[in-house]
Parts: C-alpha cells; structure tokens; sequence
C-alpha cells in the first residue's frame, strides 16, 4: 500500500491553489467532496514562493493549504518544487541554467530548467527537500513524496563536459580503453587528454537530435545525463528519507520517454507513477504497453497514475476532448494494468499562462454542472466502493518482451540502415499481437531474471550486454521460448559490432547466420510465404521496413521471403536447442502475420488466453489472494460481449454487484470488474 492513511484507489491530482484566493479555494473543496477527490498533490511548481531569497524560507502559505486539505480530510503528495528554479537563484547562480543542444546558455525561462551538474542547483534543490521533509515530517495529511516534476532534458555546460570526463575516467579507467571504446581511430579522433573531451550535439559530433559521428559517445553522454538527473533526484530522496523514512518517495516518470533509463531510476523509487497522455488516435493497446512497462519497472510492484487529463491536454497539436465515458475507461484501464492511483493534472484550471486550457477537473466556468465533472464525480463515487478491494493486487505473466533504454538508445543513434526503425514501435507491434489475444505481458529489463517466463520476445535486441547471451542460452535450454528480430546482436555495450556474423553472440542459440541487411523504402514491402501452416498461419503475408538475408546454420525454416533477389532466402526460423527453442523474424511483419505467429507459439507452449478474444474488449486480471479480479474494457463505443470461461462462473461485477455466467454483456466503452 502506498500509505495506510488513505487505504483506497487514491483519487485527486495536481492542485494549485497559490495562483488563486482563499475564496476560490473554499469552492475548490466544496467541489471535492461531491468528486470524492480525497488526495491532492501540491507545491509543485512552487520554488519561488518557498525562497524569496538566498536566506529567507516561508513554508506558512504551505502549510495553510496543508492545514486547509487536512481539515477537509484530503491527504497530500507532497512535491518539492525543484522542477523549476525561482528567477533570482538563475541570475545570481548562472551555473543553474543549462546550455542546450546547440550551444546556447540559456537565460531564465521555462522548467525543467535546472543543469543537473550545477553545483548551485544540487545544494539548493537538497537543502529545499530537506527543509521541507523538516518543517512537514508530522503533518497529518501528509501521504507521499513527489521529488521534482518530470526529469527529463539534458544539459552540455562546461560543468557537465567536466562532470562527465569524470564519470568517463570511472568507467574506462584510461584513456587507452576509453579510444577502443569509442573507436576513436576513425576520422582522426585519437583522444590524449582527458580535457580534450566535449560533450556530443550540434557542436561537435551530433545533429538533428539523434543522428551522431559516433554512437558510443553519444550513448554515453546519454547514460551520463541520465544519472546525473538520477543523482539530483537522489540528494532530494535521501534528505527526505533521513526525516520521513516511512512516507513513499517518487517522482513523476513518463512512460517511455526516451532520454531517462527508467529502469536505472525506479530501483530508488519507493514507487514508480507516471503521467499517462494519450491523444485520441493513440492506439489504446500502447497505452496498454506504457502502463505495463511502468508496472515493470518495479518488478510488478503496483504504481500510481500520477497525471492524466480529465478531458483535453494543451500541447498536443490537435487536443480533442475525450469522448464521454473515456475518462473513466482509461482510468480504469490503468488500474487494470497495476495502478493503485488514478490522478489527474490537473484540478482546477489555471487562468493564466500556457495551461490555462488544459483540461481540469474544475473548469473556468468554476461550477460542478458540466460534463466533466459529473464524469470526475461519478468515477470517484466508484472508487469509493471498490475500498482497498484491489490494492496490491498483482498480475502474473507467462509471456515477456525485454525492454531497454539504452538499445533504444543505440537502434536511433546508428547511422543507417533505417531512419524508419523505431525501437517502441518495433515492441509495440510484438505487444499487439498478445495484447490482442488477451496473453498477459510483463515488460521487463534486460537484467531481469527470465526463469519466471515461458516466453521473452526481444525486438529489435541490437545491443546484447555482456552475460545476457548466456542467460538467454540457459532461458531456451531449460525450455523457455525465445523469439528476436532483424537487427538483433548486432553490438556489445558501447557498440562495437561483435565481428564474425550477426546476430553476433545469439548466433547460436539462433542456429543462423544474417549475412546482409535490406532497408526498404516506406512504401516498398516484401512477403512472408510460410512452407507449410503453422498455427492458423497459411500462404503469404506482408513485412517490411527491414529485411535480414539470412541463412540456416541449424534452425528450422518456417517461412522464406517471397520476391526480391533473396526470394526463397530464410524470412521465419525455429532453432530448437535444450528443450527449448529460439525464433528468429527477420523483418517487420503485418499486424497479421505476427498475431498468428504468437497465437501459435502461446497455444504451443499451453499459454491459454485469459478469455477468448472480442474485437476492441480488453483484458486483463489482477490477483490478490485467492481472488482473482478480471477487467473486461470495451473500448468500442457499441456494446459488446465476451464468453466468460468455467474458471468465471458466478463471478461478481465489483461496480455494479452484477452477477455474471456464459456470457458477460458490455456497454460501449463500459468496464467490468468481474470478482472471483
Ligand atoms: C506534465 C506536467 C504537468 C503539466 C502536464 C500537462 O505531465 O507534469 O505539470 O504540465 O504535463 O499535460
Ligand atoms: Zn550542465
């Protein structure tokens, strides 16, 4: 449980009321109460109020809003403020703002401001974390610790080029390993001092944002930043932690965010929440996924929906409201997926600057008759019911797809052989095809331990760390199921290609050999002819993007490509090994094709579906004890229904006390929480 003071589905979100008057804020929690908002998450942006000065702190504003909540019975996710320095701190301190990608020192402005080097911004930040860990360690409402906002950006000051020699000279430990690693014999780049470094953007070695000379400087500058932004986060966690250490810590995290190694961050994170903002087009099995890689971060540990529009966002392009009901699907499509939160940015709206028309719960209008709010309100009379019913429950996997920053890292930083290789979308085409069929998935990290697995699929697993070939090897022989892609062992940690024929080390457990790689262009494809039916897989099907010419060394060839000059070349392969087996997809199949693919291999290895799969319903099931809570979303806007297997005979809808058998009926963009 996040904190024992507020035992429930925490129901609530970010709260500004220092940009209003007392007045406003009385209606505020009028309103809360008939929204059953019962958390507020405050001081987020607050730095400046907090420090007027160098020596001044004034909590007094902070603590009447405490008090105020408290009295109301509101708890609070206390933030600390550092994910904006105040103005004066910027022109005293320069060292605090960050010079960007293309050299330029940046003057006060903005957020997520701060140089995560700085030494000015470090001492602040802590000693603000610890004043306030101090001042409100035995406030009543106090529930949680929100450090900062949304980490994210880096920074190339001179400080950091200093502070990254440093953490250079740690992992390299010479100069000499340091120009193997970065394979500085190419284009005369021979390092002979420490001090000849600089960071990699628009300066020197990058362009563009992710095209680079050199992929293992950039790449490490990438892991550099990201501890650095870990390390401030760190100052502020154990300042808070040192007067608080029963209250849970965390920082908002944002899905799959490419610049932060989640990952690296959530092992420091008492728990992991996350601001979920899909757009209306966003395929809802994505937002599947992020929730699923967020719950992965902490090894299944359930998380908090930290931030979500209760309607519209401001900054996407095109910021269409959501359609009735959709607030309250989505919502419950994160709890479905292990959140123990659901919360909102924001509250109230704002009625100056660039968020004035974000969605709120409370709208400029300033009363409750409007349809969001009747939505908030009816949502959070439905968390009310549900108590701690579902808190802590937990979702088993069989089937997992390895997730990794820093392959992702390497895949968009390579120079060729494809602009359109995107690492999620690659994952997220082998997260559709279970998601559809309702098979469970865990997203798990490269360090993990697959023996709790019958199946690891690895898109796109171009960067293979030292050790993972092993654990991959002993995974198959003992009988797991491993499936990887085109572009896969290609290079080792700091991307040297591993010499002797991709995939390099997997080649093996593969039993192939890729000996060349095709790019395709956006509208050229290829076909996957299958030699005899595999599951309900027949004839041909479509792939794309990437096509790997590879040959048999052992595997089994399930399907060859069906035109170009490799026509009848190897496209699918099964490499039996142990009592295990290892496929091989050596290019970008339809939607199609890969649902076939994975449904068979699921049905091979006894992987049952949930419940049988209805168009557009989703599926999943979290357990806690001997209950098992099964989350049927229709996320059609017809009503749709779902065969309920023997295991769910006589199970319970949790909102609406319905008794279900055979068949369960569900409204358009309805939910169900059948109890068992
Ligand atoms: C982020 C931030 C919030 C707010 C919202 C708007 O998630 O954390 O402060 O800006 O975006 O969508
Ligand atoms: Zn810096």
């Amino acid at each position: 449980m996040i904190s024992d003071k507020l035992p429930k589905i925490w129901y609530g979100g970010d709260y500004n009321p220092e940009q209003w008057d007392e007045a406003t804020m009385e209606e505020d929690l009028r309103m809360f109460k008939l929204a059953g908002i019962d958390v507020a998450t405050v001081n987020v942006f607050s730095w400046a109020k907090l420090q007027p000065d160098e020596d001044t702190y004034r909590f007094e504003g902070l603590e009447a809003i405490l008090d105020r909540l408290h009295r109301e019975g509101i708890r609070v996710c206390l933030a600390t403020s550092t994910g904006a320095h105040p103005a004066w701190m910027a022109k005293r301190y320069p060292d605090i703002t960050r010079v960007d990608y293309n050299g330029m020192k940046r003057k006060f402005g903005g957020r997520h401001n701060s140089c995560p080097t700085s030494p000015t911004y470090r001492t602040y930040a802590e000693r603000l974390a610890s004043k306030l860990a101090e001042r409100f360690k035995d406030h009543p409402a106090l529930a949680a610790w929100h450090i900062s906002n949304e980490y994210g950006g880096y920074c190339y000051c001179d400080n950091c080029a200093e502070a990254f020699r440093v953490w250079l000279r740690k992992r390299y430990g010479s100069l000499d390993a340091l120009n193997r690693a970065w394979y500085t014999a190419f284009w005369g780049h021979t390092l002979y001092n420490w001090d000849e470094i600089v960071p990699p953007n628009g300066l020197s070695e990058e362009w563009g944002g992710y095209r680079t000379n050199f992929q293992s400087i950039s790449l490490d500058y990438r892991r550099f930043q990201s501890e650095a932004l870990l390390d401030c986060y760190r100052l502020e966690y154990d300042a808070i932690k040192r007067h608080t250490p029963e209250v849970a810590i965390t920082t908002n995290l944002m899905g799959t965010y490419p610049e932060l190694d989640y990952f690296a961050w959530a092992k420091h994170m008492d728990v992991v929440s996350w601001d979920s903002y899909p757009s209306l087009d966003t395929p809802v099995s994505l937002t599947a996924m992020t929730h699923d890689l967020m719950r992965g971060l902490k090894g299944g540990q359930p998380f908090m929906l930290m931030e979500q529009t209760p309607s519209q966002q401001n900054w996407q392009p095109y910021n269409s409201l959501k359609r009735p009901g959709v607030m309250r699907l989505w919502s419950y499509q994160a709890i479905a997926h292990g959140a123990d939160t659901v919360m909102f940015f924001q509250l109230r709206r704002s009625i100056g600057a660039c968020e004035k028309y974000h969605g709120a719960v409370i709208e400029h209008v300033g009363h409750e008759h409007t349809r969001v709010f009747r939505e908030c309100a009816e949502l959070g009379a439905e968390l009310a019911k549900l108590e701690d019913k579902l808190l802590d429950s937990r979702i088993s996997a069989k089937a997992a797809i390895l997730y990794d920053w820093e392959n992702r890292w390497a895949v968009e930083l390579s120079s060729g052989p494809s602009v359109a290789l995107k690492y999620v979308d690659e994952v997220h085409k082998y997260y559709d095809a279970l998601y559809k069929q309702n098979i469970p998935v865990d997203l798990i990290p490269v360090d993990a331990d697959l023996e709790n697995y019958d199946l690891i699929v690895a898109p796109v697993l171009y960067m293979v760390k030292p050790g993972m070939a092993d654990k991959i090897d002993a995974f198959v022989k003992r009988g797991g199921t491993f499936l990887t892609t085109f572009f896969s062992g290609i290079v080792g940690e700091t991307d040297l290609v591993t010499t002797g024929g991709y995939p390099g080390e997997l080649r093996p457990i593969m039993g192939i050999w890729a000996e060349e790689i095709d790019a395709l262009f956006p509208d050229a494809s290829n076909r996957i002819v299958m030699k005899e039916p595999f599951g309900q897989l027949a004839g041909a099907y479509s792939c794309g993007l990437l096509c790997d010419l590879i040959h048999s060394e052992g595997a089994e060839v399930l399907a060859e490509y069906g035109s170009d000059f490799y026509k009848g070349m190897p496209v699918i392969t099964r490499n039996r090994r142990g009592a295990g087996e290892a496929w091989y997809v050596a290019s970008s199949p339809e939607p199609a094709f890969l649902e076939g693919l994975l449904g068979g291999i699921c049905r091979s290895k006894g992987m049952e579906p949930l419940i049988a799969p209805s168009e557009g319903i989703e599926v999943t099931e979290r357990r806690k004890g001997d209950k098992t809570y099964t989350f049927l979303l229709n996320h059609n806007a017809e009503a749709g229904e779902v065969k309920l297997p023997e295991r769910l005979a006589g199970a319970t809808d949790l909102l609406t006390g319905r008794r279900f058998d055979g068949v369960a009926a569900i409204p358009g963009r309805g939910v169900l929480i059948l109890e068992k």
